[in-house]
């Protein structure tokens, strides 16, 4: 297992480019099942996650060629609408492709993903809008076994989750009749799968709003398509720039994906210049606390949350934090404790005191943004040295996150074992 070590103290300086998003690829690459031709993917990030998806995908048939930039998928051969445990376990995303198998095949038998780190995570909504468009569903040995022909429907979300609205838009893309989704997710993920959708041939409005409406198409053909850039590796970088007081623009970074995050930024104190193509930060030495609530889009959205804890962690005053999305998502708190921060948690809720500085601490990484939150504090950190352990799990939603932060600046090398 690779490390990451760092020597903090610099203000970061300079320019980095966006990557496509790991949130939007991913259910693109499912997507591409419900397509009677091969799908082009463009902008497609190179991360571990997009491996799993690949190798489902492979496993169960399909035929993908990567070349690191962007990806064909040809799902013409799946002859097995069976995604086993050993491949869903490893990544939660992988239970993508249940609405779209079932929507093609009328069958599909996925293993449930089981919790991860930042909580339980059910898929109990994914499951009930699949019933309401006529699909029989049944719980055997850890697999969702799904059966029937699908048929247009209405369907409230009890809570407006990203992945069952990806779920029931995909499936509903193939279903016979006109689908109504109500309170769904209005994360722009959900808008770049639309968007690829409809030039597959199907007919979606309404996505990005709460109110989704697909009207089934009977085939939908192959189609080139490029990812969005990623919203939350675009805050990790601006949320970097500001904690370390340097001066950073990201390259393709768009504002009207960032809801309530950019003013949370300003609020503490950070000046940001806005152009269509790019975001700039800088930030004075004496950021201010500021009070987040992570909810869904345009929410303050809750893959910032602990990126931003460790930039609070030495602003001026007493922040609060209230995660309402997980319930388990406060990790990186004790290991940020560790390097010299003040965070107390009670419940879902984190009061963070801001201190003057971080020192550096070998620590361990428990999620993927959690990861993300050590290697903020250990850029900011202005003694000792930061080894952030488990490395893979930034490995899985950031493309070679040390040598674009060096790029910037840092002082941040891996160490490969
Ligand atoms: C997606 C993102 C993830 C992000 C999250 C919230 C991908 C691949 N992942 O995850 O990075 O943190 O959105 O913005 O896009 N829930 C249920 N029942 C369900 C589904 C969800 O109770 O059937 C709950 C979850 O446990 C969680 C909340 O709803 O507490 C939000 O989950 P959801 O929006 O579904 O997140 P994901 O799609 O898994």
């Amino acid at each position: 297992m690779d490390t990451i070590v760092i020597h903090g103290g610099r203000p970061l300086r300079g320019e980095v480019h966006l990557r496509g998003a790991k949130n939007a690829a991913l259910p693109l690459m499912a997507a591409a099942i419900l397509a009677e031709s091969p799908c082009t993917l463009h902008n497609i990030p190179c991360l571990h996650d997009i491996f799993s998806m690949d190798k489902l995908l492979s496993h169960m048939g399909a035929r993908i060629e990567f070349t690191g930039r962007y990806m064909t998928l040809d799902t013409a051969g799946i002859s097995s609408p069976n995604a086993p445990y050993d491949l869903v376990r490893k990544m939660r995303a992988s239970f993508f492709v249940l609405g779209p198998l079932v929507a093609r095949f009328g069958c599909a038998r996925v293993s449930l993903p089981g919790g991860c780190a930042i909580g339980t995570r059910p898929v109990d909504i994914h499951l009930k809008g699949l019933e309401a468009l006529g699909c029989n569903i049944e719980l055997d040995e850890g697999y969702v076994i799904a059966k029937g022909r699908l048929r247009g429907a209405s369907f409230a979300l009890d809570f407006p989750s990203v992945g069952a609205t990806e779920t029931l838009i995909m499936a509903a893309s193939r279903a016979e009749g006109t689908t109504c989704l109500t309170n769904a997710a209005r994360e722009p993920e959900i808008e770049d799968l639309a968007k690829f959708l409809n030039a597959m041939g199907a007919d979606i409005c309404g996505a990005g709003t709460d109110t989704v409406i697909i009207k089934g198409q009977t085939r939908l053909q192959g189609v080139e398509h490029t990812v969005m850039p990623d919203r939350i590796e675009a805050g990790t970088f601006l949320i970097s720039g500001a904690a370390t007081h340097g001066d950073v623009t990201v390259l393709g970074a768009r504002a009207t994906h960032l809801g309530a995050f950019l003013e949370t930024l300003q609020d503490a104190g950070a000046d940001i210049e806005v152009r269509e193509d790019r975001i700039r930060i800088a930030a004075p030495d004496d950021l201010r606390a500021t009070d987040i609530i992570t909810q869904p889009y345009p929410g303050f959205p809750t893959d910032l949350q602990a990126q931003m804890m460790a930039l609070l962690a030495c602003a001026e005053g007493t922040s609060k934090i209230r995660e309402t999305v997980f319930e388990n998502r406060f990790m990186q708190a004790a290991e940020l404790n560790r390097m010299g921060a003040d965070i107390e948690l009670s419940g879902n809720t984190a009061i963070i005191k801001g201190v003057p500085f971080l020192k550096g601490a070998p620590v361990m990484a428990s999620d993927l943004r959690a990861s993300a939150s050590l290697v903020i504090a250990g850029l900011m950190a202005h003694r000792g040295e930061t080894c952030v352990q488990r490395v893979y799990h930034i490995d899985r939603g950031y493309e070679r996150i040390e040598e674009r932060f060096a790029a910037l600046g840092a002082n941040i090398q891996r160490i490969q074992e």
